[in-house]
């Protein structure tokens, strides 16, 4: 179901927005060389707990922790633990938080040092995929034409889009309708109505679409081998426009 959120409750979910992406960005500034994926884990679960939320991942359907890290051919879903992170991979950290029962869910690929060109620029265009995607936001678009124009760009670029896998409404749960997939047909698909917030969340494969997941039940990689992005916003649709929740 797709629920259409008042002002007030748009207001609450940019308190969530805020804090999620503090908690990101901090997530960000950590990555390094010789740092665990744990470490990193660690550490925004005390921010998001000490400023007045909660790491809605943890305990998702299981899930055992307050972020996902995923490292090169891991697209999504990859569980902190001892991996140490080293120059030239790297690493989509996706988070999400809750504060007063709103939720905010964003992610982002960060280098780790210095990467190669190629994976500089899939993570730049998979950037650019979830910016073209919101300022195409507005009320009377549809989600095919939302999805059709990061599927275009992406495989302008050669590379593959994670079918699986899909972007989502948020608000008083972390997932509800509508479905918002990073692939798709203009013209198709639901409109877009004032009121509504969803989190868009291309996730990009240098090579081929197809994704796997591993025997621990979580972590999806690309089929290829090759490297993967993913970037992801939560935002409202606005009178006019988009606006960003997940933002400082
Ligand atoms: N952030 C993911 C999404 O956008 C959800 C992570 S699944 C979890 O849908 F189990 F880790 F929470
Ligand atoms: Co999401």
């Amino acid at each position: 179901m797709i629920e259409l959120k008042t002002a007030s409750q748009i207001e609450k979910m940019r308190v969530a927005g805020r804090l999620t992406r503090g908690a990101l960005e901090l997530a960000g500034s950590l990555i390094a060389p010789g740092v665990t994926t744990a470490e990193i884990d660690k550490a925004v679960y005390q921010f998001i707990t000490q400023n007045g939320g909660q790491p809605s991942f943890l305990g998702y359907a299981g899930y055992p922790a307050s972020v996902c890290l995923s490292v090169n051919d891991e697209v999504i879903h990859g569980i902190p633990g001892k991996r140490v992170l080293k120059e030239g991979d790297i690493v989509s950290v996706d988070v999400g938080a809750v504060v007063d029962g709103w939720h905010g869910d964003n992610a982002a690929t960060f280098p780790v040092g210095k990467v190669s060109d190629e994976a500089q620029k899939l993570m730049d265009v998979t950037k650019q995929c979830l910016d073209t995607a919101i300022s195409l936001v507005k009320p009377g678009v549809r989600l095919g034409d939302i999805g059709f124009a990061i599927q275009s760009l992406a495989e302008s670029h050669g590379y593959g889009v994670v079918r699986e896998f899909i972007g989502h409404g948020i608000g008083s749960e972390m997932h509800q309708g509508p479905d918002v997939p990073n692939y798709g047909k203009p013209g198709r698909g639901i409109r877009l109505e004032k009121g509504m917030t969803i989190a868009i969340e291309p996730m990009i494969n240098l090579k081929g679409h197809e994704v796997r997941i591993l025997s621990d039940g979580w972590t999806v990689v690309t089929r290829s081998g090759s490297v993967s992005a993913h970037f992801e916003n939560t935002i409202a649709v606005t009178d006019d426009g988009a606006e960003i929740l997940t933002k400082l």
